[in-house]
């Protein structure tokens, strides 16, 4: 209406005025009637699901390529009420960094990226717009044997997945990203920009693992780079329901957390059509990461797991750096290939999680084949992905992210469609919506955990234009965060009372009224 086509005006006008006292140029405001907004606002949407169902569109874009002008957005925001956003990667599996039900405003991280590395110190500042696949490719440059435990995904965010937590090929080595995190860089809802001791340890410890949004803007995160040898070791085996899967699958669960923790045996499941029988089948596709060469790991493999058959020809030698070529199906490509955003295609997806605590039956296995054989060639995927090791030695409450000890697996499931097939969305997110409902006798209870990167609105959802209570809110807060989750609403009701830095699911404060 006329009267927020105002306020949308005055925004600008209290934007434009605080960047022009700051000295910094205009270039950085983007409004529906530039002609890149519809490029810059498209750019990093890898799930097309949200904006399909949404009707806003930002305001105005923000791409700061200063702290003053995250300051001035926050100031002008909270000045005239208007919601403000905040994306890293826009990887979101619920597109909460891009889409909104109320008129917003977007900051986003983009032009925010350097990174720098003390080789010597073993640590690295990384700003948030810069993605997971620059961070590795800069380590990599500066040397062999460094690295960083996090996801595996090129394109993802740091700010998003870092403040998430953050699962990757070594995380059974090395823990999470956000337990790797030894300082950080962040504005709160006044615009102060804080450090890790400004900022205190109650705040420090919420930005590990609390999800992004809540707390402030994180400028920067300050890691702790892990040691890697030279040489590491991939192998991909797929062995489909005529070569055992089943039998293999379970027991995969007996095994995955238990073994050492230089060993990722990470597991995805599709279902496709044999180009034997002609028939469809399920493959389970065992992907794996040792830190050690061959020769150390087949007598291994035919210790733990002689039912998989793991042969010489099946192993691959590499650099650390090559190995993430190598799970991102870029074989062979240039190292520069990291640094490409457009590297994957975009698809309208949903994403669901589990934990699993005992090992699912093999009737349980099969009933999950036949989900995966309905809902038909490459339009699923779930991905196992073990947990032990260091991330089970961390305590519960060390940071935010509460899957620690006694979880063998993390389920993701995903399930893809095309623009032409958007019409049947609601059959394939009834299909997920299924799937995640029988699973519930085989994964955990009370509360039936989730990991919130996995982002899923189906836990439950802030209000909109009423405070949400605390009750509301812990539907999902126990499923992502356990007992942390009410550490998490003291922080956020001492830091932003007022509730400035928000979304659908972000962190309440408790209102004293
Ligand atoms: P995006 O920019 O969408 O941000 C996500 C959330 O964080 C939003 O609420 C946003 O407002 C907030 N936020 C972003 N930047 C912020 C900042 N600077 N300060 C404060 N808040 C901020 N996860 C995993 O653990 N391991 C994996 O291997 C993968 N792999 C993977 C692959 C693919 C293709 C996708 C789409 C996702 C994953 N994920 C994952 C999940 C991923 O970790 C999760 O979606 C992250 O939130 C994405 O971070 P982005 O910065 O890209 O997202």
């Amino acid at each position: 209406g006329a009267s927020s086509a105002f306020s949308n005006n005055d925004f600008l006008e209290c934007l434009t005025l605080q960047f022009q006292k700051s000295n910094s140029e205009s270039d950085s405001i983007y409004t529906p009637k530039n002609a890149s907004y519809s490029s810059i606002l498209q750019s990093s949407i890898r799930n097309l699901r949200p904006a399909s169902n949404s009707t806003q569109r930002p305001i105005v874009i923000i791409t700061p390529e200063h702290e003053s002008q995250i300051q001035a957005a926050i100031y002008c925001s909270k000045k005239h009420g208007i919601q403000l956003k905040v994306r890293s990667g826009g990887h979101d599996f619920e597109g909460l960094s891009f889409v909104s039900e109320t008129p917003f405003v977007l900051v986003d991280m983009r032009n925010l990226r350097s990174i720098s590395i003390d080789t010597d110190k073993k640590t690295a500042w990384v700003q948030t717009g810069a993605a997971l696949g620059e961070l590795y490719y800069t380590i990599a440059n500066k040397s062999r044997t460094l690295a960083f435990p996090a996801g595996v995904c090129p394109t993802v965010g740091i700010g998003g997945q870092f403040s998430g937590g953050g699962y990757g090929m070594m995380s059974r080595k090395h823990g999470l990203a956000a337990d790797n995190i030894i300082d950080a860089k962040l504005i709160d809802a006044n615009g102060r920009i804080l450090d890790r001791e400004s900022m205190g340890e109650d705040l420090f410890w919420a930005i590990r693992g609390g999800g992004g949004t809540s707390f402030g803007i994180v400028v920067a995160f300050k890691l702790k780079l892990v040691v890697v040898p030279e040489i590491v070791t991939v192998f991909n085996v797929t062995r489909t329901l005529e070569q055992n899967a089943t039998h293999l699958v379970h027991r995969w669960q007996y095994i995955a957390d238990k073994v050492e923790d230089d060993l990722m045996l990470r597991l995805f499941l599709t279902s496709f059509n044999s180009s034997i029988t002609g028939q469809r089948t399920v493959g389970a596709n065992f992907r794996s990461l040792y830190l050690g060469r061959v020769h150390d790991l087949l007598p291994k493999m035919r210790e733990i797991f002689p039912e998989l058959r793991v042969v010489k020809e099946d192993c691959i030698e590499m650099s650390w750096i090559e190995s993430e070529l190598h799970f991102n199906n870029l074989p062979g490509e240039s190292l520069d290939i990291l640094l490409d955003e457009s590297v994957f295609s975009s698809a309208y997806t949903k994403g669901k999680s589990d934990y699993v605590r005992q090992p699912i039956s093999k009737h349980g296995l099969k009933r999950i084949w036949e989900f995966l054989i309905e809902e038909g060639e490459g339009n699923a995927e779930l991905q196992f992905s073990p947990y032990g090791g260091r991330i089970g030695e961390i305590s519960e409450s060390e940071i935010p992210f509460p899957h620690r000890s006694g979880n063998i697996f993390m389920i993701e499931y995903s399930v893809f469609w095309s623009a032409e097939e958007n019409t049947e969305s609601e059959r394939h997110i009834n299909w997920i919506r299924r799937l995640h409902s029988f699973m519930a006798r085989y994964v955990s209870k009370s509360p039936r955990a989730a990991y919130v990167n996995y982002r899923d609105l189906d836990n439950g959802r802030n209000n909109i234009y009423r405070s949400t209570s605390y009750k509301q809110a812990s539907v999902w807060g126990f499923r992502y965060f356990k007992n942390n989750f009410r550490r998490l609403v003291q922080v956020k009701t001492k830091v932003d009372p007022t509730n400035f830095f928000r979304n659908e699911q972000s962190i309440p404060p408790v209102s004293p009224w």
